[in-house]
């Protein structure tokens, strides 16, 4: 019993662990009610997770100084997939030095030069989708976004390398979401020996990497040809002592944006598809300025409101305390988690009015605050693709709906359903889509 850390449920980790594995929204609401802004709770083989859901909290914990406060620690469990080298686990300078690396591939001009790419992968993606038919429209985001990754992130271009690793992919991310694929990679690599489809996966994997670094070593050769994506821009970084990424770094990088960005923003665009039919005002709204073409604030509004109701990742990464810690009048011990928890500040009433409602207008009366609205996590860990998040999923919904009406595809609204660490639409969000009739323009 650790009398420093704040109240929370007293059952065994194993229960605690079911409850938020099963129904991680109603057991995270259910704490709070009961235990208030901030909680522990005990997970098994995991430190204590302190839950925080007081922005003031969560400033403090995006601002800690870096050796207080570990977050590539607790990210450890990707290690097999994305590499020692992954921006995503390491801690202090490695991590700063790291990032700095990378951020320029993000920034604002690049992801313009990006626009036209990922439009035309979204304009041939709604062209192939059944009219008046209902279908899964998650599905059809995963093939997109994925598209979107070997394309616009890892520089692949159109023709028989691009199916042979768009194959290897599909395959790879749909055993990485499924619960096996959360075990540690020494266990894996156990299981892989017993042969089966375990191992079939780990061939697969290996088949892939070849892949990759195939595709680095071309790069090499052809740099300095002017190209948009940012396998450009990762070749084109240098370290401190001016020396260029390693192959084993440059593959880490890409898997590491490949696993932090593709089933993310697949499923915040399979829910902004759960919850636009079902709104009509705000859709008809939305069609009114896209048409118009005339500034996007309702667009980013719809964008921000979606993430807030439904956050694809309930927290930002745990923080690991590797020292004695202070944050909102609690003196936490070393090895405990800090949890910003982003679903709860985002459905707290104190903060936002009536926060089950979808109403993107709050947004336009008052701006989204840096530790009110935390999607993309927040401090120097933030989020490195959320521009490039963002910029998708605008270019997606512009595509859409200049070309299609939507409508529900099932009589009941989508819930959310963990699939590892994203919250996803438990039903895959059945959508309809018919043709657009456009009105003929005014002679
Ligand atoms: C809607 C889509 C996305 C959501 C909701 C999302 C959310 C997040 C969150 C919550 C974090 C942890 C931040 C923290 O702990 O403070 C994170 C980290 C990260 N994300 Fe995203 N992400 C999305 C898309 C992307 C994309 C498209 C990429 C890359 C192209 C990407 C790359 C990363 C990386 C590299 C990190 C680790 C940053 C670090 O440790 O310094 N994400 N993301």
């Amino acid at each position: 019993m650790q009398p420093s850390l704040p109240p929370g449920p007293r059952a065994p980790s194993v229960i605690q662990g079911l409850g938020w594995w099963t129904r991680p929204i109603a057991y995270m609401e259910r704490c709070r009610a009961q235990y208030g802004k901030r909680f522990t709770i005990r997970l098994p083989l995991l430190p204590p997770s302190i839950m925080l859901s007081d922005p003031a909290d969560i400033k403090e914990v995006f601002q800690a100084p870096p050796e207080v406060l570990h977050p590539g620690e607790g990210a450890k469990v990707l290690e097999p997939v994305v590499g020692p080298h992954s921006v995503i686990l390491l801690d202090e300078k490695p991590h700063l030095e790291q990032r700095k690396l990378m951020l320029p591939a993000f920034h604002g001009e690049k992801m313009q030069e990006l626009e036209g790419l990922v439009t035309q992968i979204a304009e041939r993606e709604v062209d192939s989708w059944p009219r008046d038919r209902a279908f899964p429209v998650h599905e059809k985001m995963q093939k997109l976004t994925l598209e979107v990754v070997l394309r616009a992130i890892f520089g692949v271009d159109e023709g028989e390398r691009l199916d042979t690793m768009r194959d290897q992919l599909t395959q790879l991310a749909a055993f990485a979401t499924r619960p096996e694929g959360m075990l540690p990679g020494p266990v894996q690599d156990q299981i892989r020996r017993l042969g089966g489809k375990w191992a079939y996966y780990g061939e697969l994997s290996d088949r892939f990497n070849e892949s990759l670094y195939e595709l680095i070593r071309e790069r090499r050769t052809t740099d300095g040809e002017d190209r948009p994506d940012v396998m450009a821009m990762f070749l084109a970084a240098r370290h401190e002592d001016g020396s260029p990424m390693s192959d084993d770094e440059l593959r880490d990088e890409l898997m590491t944006m490949m696993v932090a960005g593709h089933e993310t923003t697949a499923s915040q665009l399979a829910w902004i598809f759960a919850i636009l039919p079902r709104e009509p005002r705000v859709l008809a709204t939305l069609t009114q300025e896209l048409d118009a073409g005339d500034g996007d604030d309702y667009l980013t509004a719809v964008i921000n409101e979606t993430m807030r109701r439904r956050p694809v990742l309930q927290n930002a990464e745990p923080r690991l305390t590797k020292q004695e810690v202070t944050i909102g009048g609690w003196t936490y011990p070393e090895n405990v988690s800090l949890v910003a928890s982003a679903y709860l500040v985002h459905h707290d009433p104190g903060i936002y009015r009536d926060p089950y409602s979808f109403r993107p207008e709050r947004f336009l009366e008052e701006p989204p605050g840096t530790y009110t609205l935390i999607p993309f996590g927040g401090g120097r860990r933030r989020c490195i693709g959320a521009s490039f998040a963002i910029m998708e999923m605008k270019v997606v919904l512009r595509a859409v709906l200049s070309r299609v009406e939507l409508h529900a595809g099932a009589e009941r609204g989508e819930v959310a359903k963990r699939r590892n660490i994203t919250m996803s639409p438990r039903r895959g969000s059945p959508l309809r889509v018919t043709e657009r009739v456009r009105e003929p323009l005014a002679a």
